[in-house]
């Protein structure tokens, strides 16, 4: 009786100890660095982009256009971000080819996630472009509608 007693105190203690260790994990991992902003980005990249835009940014030939060193992705963030808000159905050329499909706007989205995955987007698939901060993202919501 005892025994299972100590038994079921060590137990308890274990799994305190383990969910203590859990919490200051989770506490680590949430400064909004850059880094972290990155690491969101992507899950988020993958899951609301890649369909269209494809793994590596390449999107796909006269349908999708590509993420890379594109005028829009290394160019004013505003207009970016509202490509990202309002989708992109403007039938333009995009440094000089036209692309079939329409962009739905990315509804689903929150403001963080929005930043999240244009930070990944200007900092992947080649790309060397600055963080899109959360900030950045209300101010383009903010402004003119369009
Ligand atoms: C249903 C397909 C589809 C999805 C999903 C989609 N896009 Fe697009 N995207 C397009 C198309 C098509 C265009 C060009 C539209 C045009 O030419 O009018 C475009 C244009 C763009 C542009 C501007 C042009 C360029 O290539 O630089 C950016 C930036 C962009 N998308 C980013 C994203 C991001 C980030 C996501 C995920 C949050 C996303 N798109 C999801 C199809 C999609």
């Amino acid at each position: 009786m005892k025994l299972t007693f100590i038994t079921a105190l060590g137990l308890f203690l274990i799994s305190s100890l383990q969910t203590s260790a859990q919490t200051k994990k989770t506490v680590a991992k949430t400064p909004a660095n850059s880094a972290s902003s990155i690491a969101a980005g992507q899950k988020i990249y993958l899951q609301y982009c890649l369909s269209c835009h494809m793994i590596d940014g390449g999107g796909v030939p006269n349908m999708n256009p590509p993420l890379i060193n594109t005028s829009y992705v290394k160019g004013d963030k505003i207009k970016l971000i509202k490509i990202v808000l309002n989708g992109f159905a403007q039938n333009v050329d995009i440094d000089g080819q036209s692309y079939s499909n329409t962009m739905p706007a990315q509804t689903a989205l929150t403001d963080q996630q929005v930043a999240d995955v244009l930070t990944y987007v200007r900092s992947s698939f080649g790309n060397k472009y600055s963080a899109v901060k959360l900030a950045e993202v209300k101010a383009a919501k903010g402004g003119k509608k369009k």
